[in-house]
């Protein structure tokens, strides 16, 4: 390695260490660069530091000619980054402390340089804890269309609520597709899309953010909802959206890789899960709401009968047990299943995701799951789960 990137490196992580980073820039595109790291078509980066429950990251930012992409390394990552890209498909990196900067340089025969100046005047650290800093999305086209934003590009106070959703599901969303096997062309069917904003706002990361191609089909039963959104879609130009009106259980979505299901009422979330499982969507993301089934037979045995004796907790271990259950035979049927809090119960009180991405699973496994279901249902009295009934596990 170069004596002076190896320098450079070596300051980058010790000041990383000490949170003395204000803000790095990489520049100067080596236009006789054969061998991209990174696509070529980028023509400078932009790097901040950011706090996350994990510890400190930093958050890339990457420009293109037309539209930026952001993308979030370890410590370990961006070295590594830096390493295979300065002096090889950028000339120069410019890294600015509180106290002083580092300017490493290269010229085009590779030769380079490092350079410190120290500032009179320290500069800030604005290490972001609030994620209000480090938002998925602000203010863009399709947030205005959606009245999320003001023409003049102002945050609605009646939207917050709404723009937080937005931000938290797109978190969630980016890294649920990390973790699938899903590079390009997503296939996504929204069942029960409803005013689209989390539709518009998935199609909006892929494309734009993500610089992928998308075909996104909001499944919305009531009309009126599709019609809107529809005309919204061709505003916002998003040739690959489009809503149809339809109910969940009876569409068609065999194409599909990325089946969504937020906020749909009782066991439309189980048509929903069977509708992704069928059709072997790589990843399923639904939010449950208005669980009704469970709470109709719940009766615990023995012991456990004590867990029915006020209304307020029945309800609540119903719920429970209907998404545990849906999570379970998820899992049964080859996803790698997770269960969180989608956003505090302050925005909205249908606070639930699961996750479930496909990752295969042995018969001998499968079996083993189903029985870990049927027990617990004996434990609980429950006679059955809708989404068993519609796998025809009954
Ligand atoms: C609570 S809204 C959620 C909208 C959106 N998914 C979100 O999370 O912002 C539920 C939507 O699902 C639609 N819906 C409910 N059951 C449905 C079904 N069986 N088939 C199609 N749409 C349904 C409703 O009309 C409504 O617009």
């Amino acid at each position: 390695m170069e004596n002076k990137l190896i320098q450079f490196i070596t300051v980058f992580s010790e000041s990383f260490e000490n949170n003395i980073i204000s803000k790095i820039t990489i520049s100067f595109k080596n236009k006789e660069n054969s061998e991209n790291i990174i696509d070529n078509e980028i023509k400078a980066i932009y790097i901040k530091l950011f706090a996350t429950k994990e510890g400190v990251k930093l958050s890339f930012n990457f420009r293109y000619p037309t539209k930026d992409i952001t993308k979030n390394y370890t410590l370990e990552e961006a070295k590594e980054l830096f390493n295979n890209l300065l002096g090889k498909q950028f000339l120069q990196a410019d890294l600015f402390l509180t106290h002083a900067s580092y300017h490493l340089i290269f010229d085009k025969k590779g030769k380079s340089k490092l350079v410190t100046k120290e500032i009179e005047a320290p500069r800030k650290i604005e290490l972001s804890h609030n994620k209000a800093k480090n938002r998925m999305v602000e203010d863009t086209p399709f947030l205005r269309l959606l009245g999320v934003y003001s023409a003049e590009g102002k945050l609605k106070t009646d939207k917050q609520d709404k723009f937080i959703q937005i931000n938290k599901y797109l978190e969630f969303f980016s890294q649920a597709i990390q973790s699938s096997n899903l590079k390009d062309d997503f296939v996504i069917a929204d069942m029960g899309s409803g005013k689209g904003y989390l539709t518009f706002a998935m199609y909006d990361y892929i494309t734009r953010t993500l610089g992928k191609k998308a075909k996104v089909s909001g499944i919305e039963y009531r009309q009126d909802m599709v019609d809107l959104c529809n005309q919204l879609a061709q505003k916002a130009e998003f040739s690959g959206l489009s809503f149809r009106q339809g109910t969940i259980e009876k569409s068609n979505i065999d194409d599909t890789n990325v089946l969504i299901a937020l906020h749909a009422c009782d066991t439309a979330t189980d048509e929903a899960i069977f509708k992704g499982i069928n059709s072997h969507s790589q990843l399923i993301m639904v939010a449950p709401c208005c669980h009704k089934q469970i709470r109709k037979q719940i009766k615990p045995q023995g012991e456990l009968s004590l867990l029915t004796k006020f209304g307020i907790l029945e309800e609540r271990l119903s719920e429970n047990l209907t998404d545990l259950i849906r999570s379970l035979i998820l899992e049964a049927c080859g996803y790698q299943t997770k269960v969180f809090e989608f956003i505090n119960s302050e925005h909205t009180p249908k606070n639930l995701m699961i996750t479930a991405v496909f990752k295969g699973i042995s018969e001998e496994k499968k079996t083993q799951k189903i029985d870990e279901i049927n027990a617990l249902k004996a434990q609980f009295g429950i006679e059955f789960h809708y989404l068993e009934k519609l796998l025809g596990w009954l």
